[in-house]
């Protein structure tokens, strides 16, 4: 195994997804894709790593959900936990596991989490102030109440977070609120709850961040953000039906808070992902060893519970690894305005995927990404990049070089011959590529990888251009060999260095060129890996163009 830098090991996760809704273009930019690119090239670097994501099913996001839908929230949680892991497969996502919270070894794994704490005397109760609904007769916790954000003025704040300026909040907090479902206005009402000393952790959490020189500096922002207001303690009870059960006796009503145990989950799907492989201990070193390098892929609004709730539970827990990196992103819009599944603005992928090539929707995703500031996903915009780019960069390359296969050399790899200068130069060029392409993902940065690797498809044809092998197929056979080999071999390079974005052209590429997978890793993408004489399977056509008719809505 290579090692990633100073580490032994990578774990790589994406944030849960509610499993109370389609999962659409938002969270593929956000945090799925971007953790899949990842962990791709992780694996083609040799590295030993695991990427792990699933559903987060509990919490009041999930009841809301069903009471929206005259469902019961496990029947929300089932219907969506399998189309979204679904919906995930289909766009190409290499999960090493996609789980649930709802499972027995999660409910185990938050339950042991929070005794732990609470042994420790860490945890303390409190008897507060909280909204009560006398209309349907319960507390209106987190997602049960909306109002104005008091920190931005957004109206439509929810009672745990604030969608606008990403705020964590409770529901007091919130001006004028209202019961999402009935519309009332609540009262306030006693109720005693476990409290987590986040307060406590301030001064170690700032030093842990401070440490981080390479974290994007959005993060860091929004971080020293909150350092700066002060970071309160938090209750991680509610009263709700819906959740873990506190595992202590006489709490009855009472579950635990979604946002302490969801994270929670990244341990418990690891654990089950080794349960599943029959060796049960091995999850300890992803997150007992220090030599770990834990790396959270998420969206800027859950960037204050992976870069100060979570870490500040893992330092209270002690032992376990803290994020080496949280490259959140920020939002990908649609057309203009912000994707969200509950306002029917977003384009779900269970239905973009069987419109188009999966392939053509990560690329257009990864080229756009919204690495440092929101950016837009427009129709017209999927349809270039598959035309421009996928089809007329890199799938002209291939499907010229294979006709030329075809036709004149029996479908095999041609002898390569003595090299000139041209091929010397464009041959010399791919280490330096592989090379600056891997340090792109090394550092997050999928849109330049994604464009560099692009770049050397613009290469590569302009090294066919002018190198004229139809003209060379009549005058000189020999160097129209030495150049379809090389061009074949390019396509080898394609294969690996696309496969973080283009797993699926990937493969057909592989399958085309009939290669031995032993070829297949990030340090053999810049060597001449195919023999002479190799046979080669039929070309398929990679990129079908995409017509002004597919994207009219
Ligand atoms: O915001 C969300 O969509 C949450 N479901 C993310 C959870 S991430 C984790 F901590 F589980
Ligand atoms: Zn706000």
């Amino acid at each position: 195994m290579k090692k990633p830098g100073n580490y032994s090991r990578i774990l790589v996760t994406s944030a849960l997804t509610y499993a109370n809704g389609d999962t659409h273009l938002g969270h593929i930019a956000g945090s799925i894709l971007p953790g899949d690119m990842f962990a791709r090239y992780c694996r083609l670097a040799g590295y030993d790593i695991i990427y792990v994501c699933g559903s987060d099913e509990f919490g009041t996001a999930i009841e809301m959900s069903a009471i929206k839908e005259g469902i019961s929230p496990k029947e929300i949680i089932d219907k969506y936990h399998f189309a979204n892991k679904k919906a995930y497969e289909d766009l190409g996502m290499s999960f090493d596991i996609y789980s649930r919270t709802s499972s027995d070894i999660h409910s185990k794994t938050s339950q042991d989490f929070f005794l732990n704490l609470y042994d420790k005397g860490l945890l303390y109760q409190k008897t507060e102030k909280q909204l009560y609904s006398e209309k349907e007769s319960r507390f209106l916790a987190d997602r049960y109440v909306k109002g104005t954000c008091p920190v931005c003025g957004f109206e439509e704040a929810k009672g745990d977070e604030c969608e606008n300026c990403g705020s964590a909040l409770s529901p007091l907090e919130l001006i004028n609120p209202k019961s999402t479902i009935t519309g009332d206005t609540p009262v306030v009402k006693e109720s005693t709850h476990f409290y987590f000393p986040l307060s406590k952790y301030q001064e170690k959490l700032e030093k842990w961040i401070d440490s981080k020189a390479d974290w994007k500096p959005n993060v860091i922002n929004y971080c020293k953000g909150w350092f700066k207001t002060g970071l309160k303690d938090r209750a991680i009870t509610r009263d709700l039906d819906w959740g873990v059960p506190v595992p202590l006796e006489g709490y009855g009503g009472k579950v635990i808070y979604v946002w302490f145990e969801a994270p929670i989950g990244y341990i418990s799907n690891t654990l089950e992902l080794f349960d599943q492989k029959g060796e049960p201990e091995k999850w300890k070193d992803y997150w007992f060893r220090e030599d770990t390098k834990l790396v959270h892929f998420l969206g800027k609004d859950n960037i204050i519970f992976h870069a100060i709730f979570f870490p500040a539970m893992l330092m209270a827990r002690e032992g376990f690894v803290l994020a080496d990196n949280v490259p959140a992103n920020e939002f990908m819009n649609l057309e203009g305005s912000k994707q969200s599944k509950s306002k029917g603005h977003a384009i779900l992928v269970k239905d973009v995927v069987k419109k188009f090539n999966p392939d053509s929707i990560r690329y257009a995703i990864a080229s756009n990404m919204p690495e440092n500031k929101d950016t837009d996903f427009y129709w017209e915009d999927l349809q270039a990049k598959n035309n421009n780019e996928l089809g007329a960069i890199l799938g002209n390359f291939v499907n010229r070089t294979f006709v030329f296969a075809e036709k004149y050399f029996d479908l095999k790899v041609p002898e390569r011959g003595s090299l000139e200068q041209i091929d010397n130069v464009l041959i010399e060029s791919l280490k330096s590529y592989s090379k600056r392409i891997a340090n792109y993902y090394e550092s997050y940065k999928f849109k330049d990888a994604v464009g560099e690797t692009m770049n050397l498809v613009r290469d590569a044809n302009k090294y066919f251009n002018d190198t004229q092998p139809w003209k060379a197929v009549k005058d000189n056979k020999e160097r129209c060999s030495t150049i379809i080999n090389i061009c074949l071999q390019l396509c080898h390079t394609f294969a690996v260095l696309f496969n973080p974005v283009l797993p699926l052209t990937s493969e057909k590429l592989l399958e085309m060129l009939n290669e031995d997978k032993a070829n297949f890793s990030w340090d053999k993408s810049y060597e001449m890996c195919l023999p002479d004489g190799q046979v080669l399977n039929k070309p398929e056509i990679l990129f079908v163009k995409i017509e002004d008719s597919q994207i009219e809505n």
